[in-house]
C-alpha cells in the first residue's frame, strides 16, 4: 500500500506511504482517492486529516513517470487535488516534514493546513524548467499573497513554514506547532472544525495586488534578464498574473497548457534528465547485494596544501575530526592558516556563525607525527602529483593505518593501480578526485581501482554523500572520466585558433552556448602552466597525439595566465576593487599569426556552430568510448561530472545529453566532416563505435 487509512474517533487520517519521499506515483494517487472515497462514505467519519510522515509529507510528482503514461492516467494529480476540494467533509493536511511541488499543491486542496516549525515549503518546479502544474501558480498566490508566491515560484527554494505562517494576511498555514504535534493538531482541528459550513476553498479566494500591471512589468522584466536561457522563470510570472488577473478555471487551464508546452523544451527535458542523472550518480551496479560500506567516522588527509586543505574543510563542515599531516612544520602552519582563512571567509560573509567556526577548528588535528593517522578510517593523500613522493607516502600509510582504513588518493592523472599496489592492501586502495576549490566543488570523482573491496567503494561513496558531494564512479585510465575528456576539448579549442578564430571568439561562443567562462579564459584562470607540464608528459607517452603548438608558445613566453597577469588575455585592475578585467591580447594575435604563417596556414572564419559542435562534439566522442571502455558505467554520469565538475550549462544537460538532442546521427555526420579538415585530427574523430552503433539504431546515450 501507498497510503494507508485509519481512524482517530470519528476522524480518518489517510497517511501517505510511499518511501523514500511519498512521490504522488499512479499508485499513491489511486491509494489515497480510494481512501478519500472510503471516508467520505463512512457515516462514521466526520472529518479527514491527510499526512506523511516526519520527514516528509509529499515531496511532489513522482518525476519518474514524467512523460510516461502513468502520469496522465486517472487518477491524475489534478483530478486527485479537486477531489479533496470538493470533498463533503473537511479535510486538514497534516504537514509534519518537507511538502514540495506536488504535495504543496495537494495541501492547497485542503480546507485547512496544519505545519511543523522548521518545515520546508517549495514548488521547486521552475528548477527542471516547468511551472507548477496542479494549481499552484493559481492556489499560492490567493493563500499567501501575490508577492510571497510569485517569489517562491521563481525561486524555487523552500521556505520554512514558520516564515509563511508570519506573512500579514497569509491564508495558507492555520495553525504552526512543534513538528511532532502535527498530527494532533491537525485531528483536533477537523474535530473542532468538523461541522462548520461552507467549507473553506482556496480556490474561492482573491488574489489580488494594488498595481498588477507595474509589478508584473517589473518582475517579467527582471526575470527575463537573470534566465536567458531558460523559458520556464517567465513563465511562472505569466501564470500568477493569470491568478490576479483572470477566473481561476480560467487560471487553471492557462497554468495547465503553458505546463505542457514547457515539458517538451528541450530545456526543461534536459533539467530533468539532469535531476535523475544526479540521483543514479554513485550507484553501482555490480556489487554483491547487502555488501555493508566500511564506515568512515575519523579522517586523515596527508598534504596541506590547495587540494588538502580544501578536503580537510568539507569533512569538518560534516562534523568528522581530522588528522591533518605534512611533511614541514612551515608547510603545516600555512595549510593550517589557509584553511583558517577559508573559515574566517565564511564567517565575514555570514555564511557561518563564530560558534560553528569554532567547532570546525576543534574538530581539526594539524600535526607532523604520523601515528597520528592509526586511528582514522579514511586517510586522503593530496601530496604533489609524483609517483615517487605518492609510493613513499603510501608505504608509510601502509606500515600507519590501522586493518581496514580505507586509503585515498587525490591524483589527477596518475594511475591509482599502481598506487594501490604500493601498499599491502590494495582493497582498501581508490581514488577520491576532488576538484578545485576542494571545499566548493560538488563533484567528486570516486576512482574504483581494480581490487578495490565493495565495502571500500560503497564507504568511500557513503562519506561523499555525507560530505554533500555528488558521486561519480570512474574506473582508472588517465584523467579519469573527467580531464580525460576536457583534454579534446582543450586540443579542439587550439586548432580553433590556429585555423582562424581568436581567443575572445571561442570563448565567447563557449559562453553564448551557456558555459560562465570560456576553453581561453579557463585556461589563463587555471594557469597554463599545468596543461604545459600535462602536455610535455604526453609528448613523451603519446606522441601521436597532436596538439597546436599555440599553448606552448604562449607558456615560454611566460603567460601562464592571471597569475603572471598575462596569458591568452592581458588581465589588468577592472573597474571593481580586487577584480580583474581580461582584455584581448594584442602580443597574443601576433604570436597567433607568426603561428599561422610558420604553419602555412591561410585564416578562415569560423562560424560559431563550428566551435561548439568541435569543442562540445569533441567531449561526446571521448565520452563514448569511456562509456564502452566501461569507465563511466552510464551516460548519465559523464553529463553529472560535467554539469558538476566542468560548469556545463545545466539546461543542456550534459555533453551526451546535448548529443542526444542534436541526433546521434547528426553527431556522426559532424565528426565524419571535421575528419575531412586538413588542421585538424582525423583519427580523433573516427566517431567511437558506441556512437556509431547508435546512430545507426537510432537510438540515443541517455
Ligand atoms: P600543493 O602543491 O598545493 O600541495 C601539496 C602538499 O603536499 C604540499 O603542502 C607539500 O608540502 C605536501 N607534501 C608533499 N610531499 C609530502 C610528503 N611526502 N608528506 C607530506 N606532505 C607532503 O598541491 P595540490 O594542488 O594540493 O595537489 C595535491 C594533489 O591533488 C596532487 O596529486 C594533484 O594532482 C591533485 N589535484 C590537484 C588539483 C588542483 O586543482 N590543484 C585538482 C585535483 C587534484
Amino acid at each position: 500500500m501507498t497510503a494507508t487509512l485509519t481512524t482517530r474517533g470519528r476522524i480518518a487520517v489517510i497517511t501517505l506511504d510511499h518511501p523514500p519521499v511519498n512521490g504522488l506515483s499512479l499508485a499513491t494517487r489511486r491509494a489515497v482517492a480510494a481512501a478519500i472515497d472510503a471516508a467520505e462514505d463512512d457515516a462514521g467519519i466526520d472529518a479527514i486529516v491527510l499526512t506523511g510522515h516526519a520527514q516528509v509529507f509529499c515531496a511532489g510528482a513522482d518525476i519518474t513517470e514524467f512523460g510516461s503514461p502513468k502520469a496522465i492516467t486517472e487518477p491524475h494529480l489534478i483530478s486527485l487535488i479537486t477531489r479533496f476540494e470538493n470533498c463533503s467533509k473537511p479535510v486538514v493536511a497534516a504537514i509534519g516534514g518537507t511538502c514540495m511541488g506536488g504535495g504543496l499543491e495537494l495541501a492547497l486542496g485542503c480546507h485547512y493546513r496544519v505545519a511543523g516549525r522548521g518545515v520546508k515549503v517549495a514548488l521547486p518546479e521552475v528548477k527542471i524548467g516547468l511551472v507548477p502544474g496542479a494549481g499552484g501558480t493559481q492556489r499560492l498566490p490567493r493563500a499567501l499573497g501575490v508577492e510571497p508566491a510569485l517569489n517562491m515560484i521563481i525561486s524555487g527554494e523552500p521556505v520554512a513554514a514558520e516564515r509563511l505562517a508570519q506573512l500579514p494576511g497569509q491564508r495558507l498555514l492555520d495553525a504552526i506547532v512543534d513538528p511532532a504535534e502535527v498530527l494532533d493538531t491537525a485531528v483536533a482541528l477537523a474535530t473542532e472544525r468538523a461541522g462548520l459550513r461552507p467549507l473553506p476553498r482556496v480556490r474561492d479566494l482573491k488574489a489580488t495586488h494594488p498595481s498588477p500591471d507595474a509589478y508584473f512589468r517589473f518582475v517579467r522584466n527582471s526575470v527575463a534578464a537573470m534566465s536567458r536561457n531558460v523559458p520556464a522563470p517567465v513563465k511562472c510570472v505569466d501564470c500568477v498574473e493569470q491568478a490576479v488577473k483572470s477566473r481561476i478555471d480560467d487560471g487553471l487551464t492557462f497554468e495547465r497548457e503553458t505546463y505542457l508546452a514547457l515539458m517538451v523544451t528541450p530545456e526543461s527535458r534536459a533539467l530533468r534528465h539532469a535531476f535523475l542523472a544526479e540521483r543514479a550518480a554513485g550507484k553501482v551496479a555490480d556489487l554483491p547485494a547487502g555488501t555493508p560500506p566500511r564506515p568512515v567516522e575519523r579522517v586523515g588527509v596527508v598534504g596541506a596544501g590547495t587540494m588538502g586543505t580544501g578536503i580537510a574543510l568539507n569533512f569538518l563542515a560534516a562534523g568528522l575530526p581530522v588528522v591533518l599531516v605534512e611533511q614541514s612544520q612551515a608547510a603545516l602552519d600555512k595549510g593550517v592558516a589557509a584553511l583558517r582563512g577559508v573559515l574566517e571567509g565564511q564567517l565575514k560573509k555570514g555564511k557561518l556563525k563564530p560558534e560553528a567556526l569554532e567547532a570546525r577548528l576543534a574538530l581539526l588535528r594539524p600535526t607532523l607525527d604520523w601515528a597520528a593517522l592509526a586511528d582514522a578510517d579514511l586517510i586522503v593523500e593530496a601530496v604533489f602529483e609524483d609517483l615517487a613522493v605518492k609510493q613513499q607516502v603510501f608505504e608509510r600509510l601502509d606500515g600507519i593505518a590501522k586493518v581496514g582504513a580505507i586509503l585515498a588518493s587525490n591524483t589527477s592523472t596518475l594511475d591509482v593501480d599502481r598506487i594501490a599496489a604500493f601498499t599491502r592492501r590494495p582493497q582498501d586502495v581508490l581514488g577520491l578526485h576532488f576538484f578545485s576549490p576542494a571545499h566548493v566543488m560538488k563533484l567528486l570523482e570516486v576512482v574504483r581501482g581494480q581490487a578495490t573491496a565493495p565495502e571500500v567503494l560503497l564507504g568511500a561513496l557513503a562519506v561523499g554523500k555525507r560530505i554533500r558531494k555528488t558521486c561519480v564512479v570512474s574506473g582508472v585510465c588517465d584523467g579519469f572520466i573527467g580531464n580525460r575528456m576536457v583534454e579534446h576539448y582543450f586540443r579542439q579549442a587550439g586548432f580553433l585558433l590556429d585555423e582562424g578564430a581568436s581567443p575572445q571568439q571561442v570563448d565567447r561562443a563557449m559562453e553564448k552556448f551557456g558555459f560562465a567562462m570560456g576553453p581561453f579564459k579557463v585556461s589563463d584562470l587555471a594557469g597554463n602552466d599545468i596543461g604545459w607540464a600535462i602536455r610535455q608528459r604526453r609528448a613523451v607517452e603519446r606522441p601521436e597525439l597532436r596538439y597546436s603548438m599555440l599553448a606552448d608558445t604562449l607558456c615560454e613566453a611566460g603567460r601562464f595566465g592571471q597569475k603572471t597577469g598575462a596569458g591568452w588575455y592581458d588581465h589588468v585592475a577592472g573597474s571593481k576593487p580586487g577584480r580583474l578585467e581580461a582584455l584581448p591580447s594584442p602580443v597574443v594575435a601576433q604570436m597567433i599569426e607568426a603561428h599561422r604563417q610558420k604553419q602555412g596556414i591561410t585564416p578562415r572564419r569560423i562560424p560559431d556552430d563550428e566551435i561548439v559542435g568541435r569543442l562540445v562534439g569533441a567531449l561526446v566522442n571521448e565520452g563514448a568510448r569511456l562509456l564502452e571502455e566501461g569507465i563511466a558505467a552510464r551516460a548519465s554520469d559523464i553529463d553529472i561530472v560535467y554539469l558538476t565538475g566542468y560548469g556545463f550549462p545545466a539546461w543542456r544537460g550534459g555533453p551526451m545529453c546535448w548529443a542526444d538532442t542534436q541526433g546521434l546521427f547528426n553527431v556522426v555526420q559532424a565528426m565524419k566532416r571535421y575528419a575531412r579538415n586538413p588542421h585538424d585530427d582525423a583519427t580523433f574523430w573516427q566517431p567511437a563505435p558506441l556512437l556509431r552503433r547508435l546512430a545507426n539504431d537510432g537510438r540515443t546515450f541517455n
